[in-house]
């Protein structure tokens, strides 16, 4: 599901771009035990790019693949990543145009709580990350989803969201099993976590 305008304002401004840059890097950078270097990352729902950026710059990747849904976004990050080692295109992260087990890393800055079949998001991601390749992720829970604020101002699918609970659940009966304890950030806005492919 695409972001409405407020939602996309909210996503696509300096200050966003700032938290991404330096603490969600770090908490990424610390729950995959390091950098990223040599690996080759895809990033799901990259949005106007910021992602890319701090995959590359901040976790150091060799390479990196993004897609999403939107065209307008992908445009913006076309601009933004202009130069860089980065291929883009239009895509869904419930049909990944990539082989199977082909991915280090998989890296999730807030999108599956977007995607109404979210578990054949988390199927899809499975099915591409390689035998012991890992998946960061940040994403909004159910009960945020469900406040009046989210509600009144941004557009999200109203059925069959989850909790973190439910999410680290569907991540395993993938194979994805959880390399820690969820973490709940951002007044509990967000849960972040890493899992890896068995
Ligand atoms: C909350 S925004 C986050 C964007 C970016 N990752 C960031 O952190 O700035 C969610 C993004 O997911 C994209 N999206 C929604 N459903 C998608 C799907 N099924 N496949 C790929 N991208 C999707 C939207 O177009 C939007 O750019």
């Amino acid at each position: 599901m695409k972001l409405n305008a407020f939602e996309r304002a909210a996503m696509n401004n300096p200050v966003r771009a700032a938290h991404q840059h330096h603490r969600e890097a770090s908490w990424f950078r610390r729950l995959a035990g390091g950098d990223l270097s040599g690996q080759q990352v895809l990033e799901v729902g990259c949005g106007r790019g910021v992602g890319a950026e701090v995959i590359l710059d901040r976790l150091g990747a060799a390479s990196v693949t993004v897609f999403d849904l939107d065209e307008s976004m992908v445009e913006l990050a076309r601009r933004r990543l202009h130069g860089r080692r980065v291929e883009l295109s239009v895509g869904d992260v419930c049909d990944i145009a990539q082989p199977t087990a082909s991915t280090d890393t998989v890296v999730d800055f807030g999108i599956i709580h977007h995607v109404p079949n979210w578990q054949q998001a988390v199927a899809e991601i499975a099915r591409v990350l390689r035998p012991g390749g890992l998946l960061l992720f940040e994403e909004v829970p159910r009960q945020m989803l469900d406040t009046w604020a989210f509600r009144t101002f941004t557009l999200h699918p109203r059925e069959n969201r989850f909790e973190a609970a439910e999410f680290a659940t569907e991540l395993a009966r993938h194979g994805l099993h959880g390399t820690g304890e969820f973490e709940h950030h951002l007044g509990g806005m967000v849960f972040i976590g890493a899992a890896r492919k068995a």
